[in-house]
């Protein structure tokens, strides 16, 4: 049903926008041509006809109004003459609106397509005034325009959310569709361009971009303005455009390596990230030469949705590393890998997406296992870390096995839904398993080839493969492989063998000795423990999860005992804290519920943020108080957090960012059709329409249609801004 829906909606919204139906109306690809496919679903740019290969961007940042305000400059090329390159389509969201555009100087006509409800509204721009264009030509297409304080990728921070609590403070995360909701632009991996840009701020402020920064030119306007510039002269994709506008100090650790970070953070931050030049060694050791010539570090405030964030030249870092002790600072190597997997070699769409994050892990492991001079830590932190969050991923998304795959379909699923560990620890898997077969020495010689092969460049899975097969002179172990399998089966992989025993054991052993004797343990026991990195404390908390879910919950009692003699509520690091957390949440102990909630009520980080809300929820001692929090906390996380943990919580979250009660209209794992989401929950289908008021009025109708049309729809919600 979902299927006919979806193609009469499609069908409704190409006739909207004028343009032939035929193109909606084929099946699928099959899903054995996934691996090679170069199609990205989730950009409504023609980027195939028509692709930009430098932006030029002016931006004002207005903390008065929380907006982005001035123009996005393409130049493009033409790759397909004639009718597909008569206009250029761009990218756009989240309210983003474009009042005037300019093509090789001249004002130009552009109108607003249908938008799509995750995949915005594309803005499509007429190029005719220009003439006929041939393959290779030139354009250069300029939009004025200015963003909403919605837009998805900003975090419009007010002062009171800010360390120094004096001023207001903008961070961007553009990663997987949201750049998009900052700039018009061809929002897809597989366009890489090069980006100059100049933004202006309050005197006060510091601006920070993923960008080389040209000090020479950067000047004071007299009205108490900053004008900041920047180049970045390796080609990106648009996800990798980023912006920090805030009260920010910094300190260099190396002569290419710098930390930032709001003045009071900056001197944490600098020990913490300290080691940043030894694992940029290590990775150029792994690879070549560090291509982005700088490599600086943000800290950012609390909110910030993820762990690390690869923007090039200036990773961004979520301040919930700084546990003191370097112990989490993998992180980091985490995203210095990225400078050659993902952003040197970038996945060709978000459906390859293990091509980014199942090297990253690779490389982040290696390099983490020459920082401790010990190969088994390559996998130690694979087996205790990795697999489990696998395995939870996988149990997570048991009504959408499809997203299990290595190569799931995203056809109208949003990026942000579909983030798992699958990408990341399935994509290591598969990497280990490759590995073995030829050997350590022969695989990291390939890995050096394969990065050499497509830096500047990027990948998809069919390539991944043939570059493989052909390096290693189509070897029958690795020919004889079932790669349909391993790229289309969902669920587990077959599990490694991991020989971490000498350095897991003690863990294993203390975990099982609480088990067993409730904690009635040696001091000397206990002492060990307190002597432990924090991997092994991991591990050990990792094992007493995983007991949980085998053996039941721990008595409230032994918990007791053991935050006595080791003192996990009170930890200052993030991941002991929130296994710790988790652990007690599950054994339903009261005691933990008010450090649940000023962890999640502290912090942003999607990682520890999602999943804590998620078992407080279902927990029935918290329940109620963990919507209550997250209703009046809402407005402290990043939009794309408020989002998941609006979904997570079953809670409708407006486009304005106010929450309402009731099931979210944003589609999970349902099929988005056109302009109309439809979704089967139960026996139920949910109808949503377009935000556009004048065009919501048109789609409802045709909403009912298909409605009577397809015959099973009992519900239908309409939405009007
Ligand atoms: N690029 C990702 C973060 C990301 C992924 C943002 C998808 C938006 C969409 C980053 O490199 C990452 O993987 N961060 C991890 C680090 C960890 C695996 C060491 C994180 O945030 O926890
Ligand atoms: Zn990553």
């Amino acid at each position: 049903m979902n299927r006919a829906l979806s193609i009469l909606a499609t069908t409704i919204s190409r006739l909207m926008a004028n343009e032939p139906a035929s193109a909606s109306l084929h099946s699928p690809a099959p899903v054995t041509d996934r691996a090679s496919n170069e199609k990205d679903l989730n950009t409504l740019s023609n980027y195939e006809a028509i692709k930009s290969q430098h932006l030029r961007l002016h931006w004002n940042v207005d903390f008065e109004r929380n907006v982005l305000e001035g123009w996005a400059e393409h130049t493009m090329v033409v790759l397909e003459p004639g009718a597909p390159a008569s206009r250029a389509i761009f990218d756009t969201s989240s309210g983003l609106s474009v009042h005037k555009v300019e093509v090789n100087g001249l004002e130009a006509s552009f109108h607003k397509g249908v938008s799509h409800p995750v995949f915005g509204t594309p803005v499509k721009v007429s190029l005719t005034t220009v003439g006929l264009l041939s393959k290779g030509d030139e354009v250069v297409v300029r939009l004025y325009y200015v963003t909403a304080p919605t837009a998805s990728a900003c975090q419009w921070l007010p002062p009171a959310q800010t360390a120094g609590q004096k001023f207001p403070y903008l961070f961007t995360q553009s990663q997987a569709i949201h750049a998009r909701s900052i700039f018009p632009c061809q929002d897809t991996p597989a366009v890489k361009m090069t980006y100059s840009a100049r933004v202006r701020v309050p005197h006060w402020a510091t601006a920070l971009m993923s960008a080389l920064r040209l000090e020479d030119k950067e000047f004071m306007e007299g009205d108490g303005h900053r004008m900041y510039v920047w180049d970045q002269p390796v080609p990106i994709p648009s996800y990798l455009v980023a912006l920090a506008v805030g009260e920010l100090d910094s300190r260099d650790i190396s002569p290419r390596c710098r930390v930032w970070a709001e003045p009071s953070v900056v001197e944490a931050a600098r020990f913490e990230f300290g080691q940043t030049e030894e694992f940029l060694q290590h990775a150029e050791a792994l690879t070549f030469e560090y291509a982005w010539k700088r490599y600086d570090l943000l800290c950012l405030p609390p909110s910030f949705p993820y762990g690390g964030m690869e923007n090039p030249c200036l990773t961004f870092a979520t301040p919930t590393l700084l546990a003191g002790d370097r112990s989490l600072a993998d992180v980091v190597a985490h995203e210095i890998a990225h400078s050659w997997t993902g952003n040197l070699v970038t996945n060709t769409t978000w459906e390859h997406f293990y091509l980014n994050e199942g090297w990253t892990m690779w490389l982040q492991r290696k390099i983490m296992a020459r920082i401790h001079g010990d190969p088994l830590f390559f996998y130690l932190d694979a087996e205790w870390l990795g697999w489990p969050h696998l395995e939870e991923s996988i149990a997570a998304f048991k009504d959408h096995p499809g997203l299990t795959a290595l190569v799931p379909d995203l056809k109208d699923v949003d990026p942000d839904d579909a983030f798992s560990s699958v990408p990341y620890e399935k994509g290591f898997t598969l990497l280990l398993r490759l590995e073995r077969i030829v050997g350590t020495p022969a695989f990291e010689k390939f890995a050096k080839h394969y990065i050499r092969l497509y830096k500047y460049k990027t990948v998809t899975s069919a390539q991944f493969k043939s570059t493989l097969l052909e390096h290693f002179e189509q070897d029958p172990r690795l020919v004889c492989l079932p790669w349909d399998e391993i790229f289309y089966a969902p669920g587990l992989p077959l599990k490694p063998a991991y020989d971490t025993a000498r350095l897991s054991s003690p863990s294993l052993a203390l975990a099982d000795a609480w088990y067993k004797n409730k904690g009635g343990l040696e001091a000397e026991a206990h002492k060990e423990f307190m002597a432990w990195s924090t991997l092994q404390k991991q591990i050990f908390l990792e094992s007493l999860l995983k007991r949980t879910e085998a053996e039941g919950p721990i008595p409230v009692p032994v918990l007791e005992a053991m935050d006595r003699e080791y003192r996990l509520t009170s930890s200052k690091n993030a991941e002991i804290r929130f296994r710790w957390t988790m652990l007690c949440l599950r054994a339903g102990a009261k005691f933990i519920v008010a450090n649940a909630l000023d962890f999640v009520t502290s912090q942003g980080r999607m990682k520890f943020t999602r999943p804590l809300y998620k078992e407080l929820y279902k927990s029935k001692m918290a329940s109620a108080v963990a919507l209550e929090t997250f209703k009046k906390n809402a407005m402290f996380y990043h939009p794309i957090c408020r989002k998941m943990v609006a979904t997570d919580l079953g809670l409708c979250l407006a486009p304005d960012g106010s929450l309402e009660e009731g099931p979210t209209s944003r589609v999970k794992g349902g099929a988005w059709a056109g302009d109309l989401g439809a979704r089967q929950k139960g026996k139920r289908t949910w109808l949503r329409v377009l935000r556009l008021p004048r065009e919501a009025v048109i789609v409802l109708g045709l909403g009912v249609t298909a409605m009577l049309v397809v015959g099973a729809v009992t519900v239908v919600r309409h939405k009007r801004k």
